[in-house]
């Protein structure tokens, strides 16, 4: 037999560095046997580890039953999703679609439902903020980065400044700046739109974008904004959903519910590809082939979400993500004293972000880069905020992490940082 050609003489990709073989809980491991933290829970979407056992069982029993079905068709896990879905999330969001498989195209169905609903075109999206990796979500996401490749792009985005505080883009402070990156947005909307705005899609976090937290009252004063204007407020709850900032919500958490809001990634609890968009009501009743996809609803995924669901809502669940993150984010903050690379860590439940910055208060790219490659050594998972662009060390562990291991965690960023030059 011919040798095994070498995966990166076929992948049309950079391939990563290590062979991963297997993963429990927080823990993954690779080929050569070293363990790794996995502080970015797969692709922030392993809510509950790698492989966790319950969830695996539903797979399983699932696959014996029925691995799939069309959604001509209804099947008991998808109907269950979809009840769940509706009961655990903001009142006012009552209708759910489940027919897209991905973050990306579960946003496009939003703006899809957004424009649909309203008759109207454009959408809004702040800087830094990633709507997917799809043409449409590509154009539309807040960074020039993921666009300058492509020269056809989809038109009707309008890109506006973000709550970042830390950087804000009017050199405002919060407490006194009555939320000029909300109300300026009447400036972009009569000068860089078509006049003509169907919704405003924003992370509650922004994920991708390095952990940016708005501050208090940014989200409810966002709304009344979108509602005087008739435009639909989207939340991407994608990176928020099911407890990792703290409560079930972002929604929750800042105490503000959205028109509409798509999740997916933690769905499943530890990897299978499901996303749904919720809706209010009056969106209600549009022809399923508007927006579907052959693994849309998948059965598989469904009978994991069902029990990913049941397990974010056992009492003490979400308590545990409080009490990890509140360690893990004092920890992370206590680095500064000696460290005065870290700029700024914020965070929120177990989504957090430690902000790199160089002596005069810049970005402190290339060393963020250092920093992730020497916490990798370390045996973290981490990732670089932009798509490994920015300088915010991004971190989602698992929101089944124990305090011990939130020390273990941050004991290794503090023996990285050491290693900095
Ligand atoms: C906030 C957010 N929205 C959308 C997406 C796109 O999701 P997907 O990669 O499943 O298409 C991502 C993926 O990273 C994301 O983080």
């Amino acid at each position: 037999m011919a040798d095994a050609l070498d995966p990166q003489d076929v992948a049309q990709y950079q391939l990563g560095d290590a062979l991963l073989v297997g993963g429990s809980g927080v823990r993954a491991w690779d080929s050569t046997g070293r363990e790794y933290l996995d502080c970015v829970s797969g692709t922030f979407n392993l809510l509950l580890g790698h492989n966790h056992p319950e969830v695996m069982a539903a797979i399983r029993e699932q696959t014996e039953r029925l691995v799939f079905a069309s959604s001509s068709f209804q099947t008991e896990p998808t109907n269950e999703v979809m009840r769940e879905l509706v009961r655990i999330s903001p009142e006012n969001l009552t209708r759910v679609n489940l027919r897209s498989s991905g973050g990306s195209t579960a946003n496009e169905g939003a703006i899809k439902i957004a424009q649909h609903h309203t008759g109207k075109r454009d959408v809004i999206v702040p800087f830094r903020g990633q709507v997917g990796q799809t043409l449409a979500a590509a154009s539309l996401s807040g960074s020039s980065r993921m666009r300058a490749p492509f020269p056809y792009r989809f038109p009707g985005s309008v890109h506006v400044p973000e709550p970042y505080c830390f950087r804000c883009f009017y050199r405002q402070h919060p407490d006194t700046c009555g939320f000029w990156c909300v109300q300026r947005i009447d400036d972009f909307i009569d000068y860089a739109s078509s006049g003509s705005v169907a919704c405003l899609i924003i992370e509650p976090v922004s994920g991708v974008g390095g952990n940016v937290i708005p501050p208090p009252g940014y989200l409810a004063e966002l709304k009344a904004f979108c509602e005087e204007r008739d435009i639909l407020l989207i939340f991407d709850e994608i990176q928020t959903a099911f407890g990792r900032t703290g409560q079930m919500f972002a929604a929750d958490t800042f105490g503000v519910s959205p028109h509409i809001m798509t999740v997916s990634k933690g769905l499943t609890g530890s990897g299978l590809p499901l996303a749904a968009i919720l809706t209010e009501e009056r969106m209600s009743g549009w022809d399923r082939s508007l927006h579907g996809f052959t693994y849309g609803g998948h059965t598989l995924s469904a009978a994991a979400a069902v029990k990913t669901l049941e397990i974010v809502q056992r009492p003490g669940f979400l308590e545990n993500v409080r009490a990890s993150g509140a360690v893990l984010l004092d920890r992370l903050r206590a680095l500064r004293a000696d460290h005065p690379i870290v700029g700024d860590v914020r965070g929120l439940g177990l989504m957090l972000g430690v902000e790199l910055i160089t002596p005069d208060g810049g970005k402190a790219v290339a060393e963020t880069h250092a920093f992730n490659k020497e916490l990798h050594r370390q045996g973290v998972i981490t990732r670089v905020s932009e798509h490994g662009l920015g300088n915010v060390i991004e971190l989602r562990p698992p929101l089944v992490l124990s305090t011990a291991d939130a020390h273990l965690i941050a004991d290794r960023f503090g023996a990285a940082l050491d290693e900095l030059p």
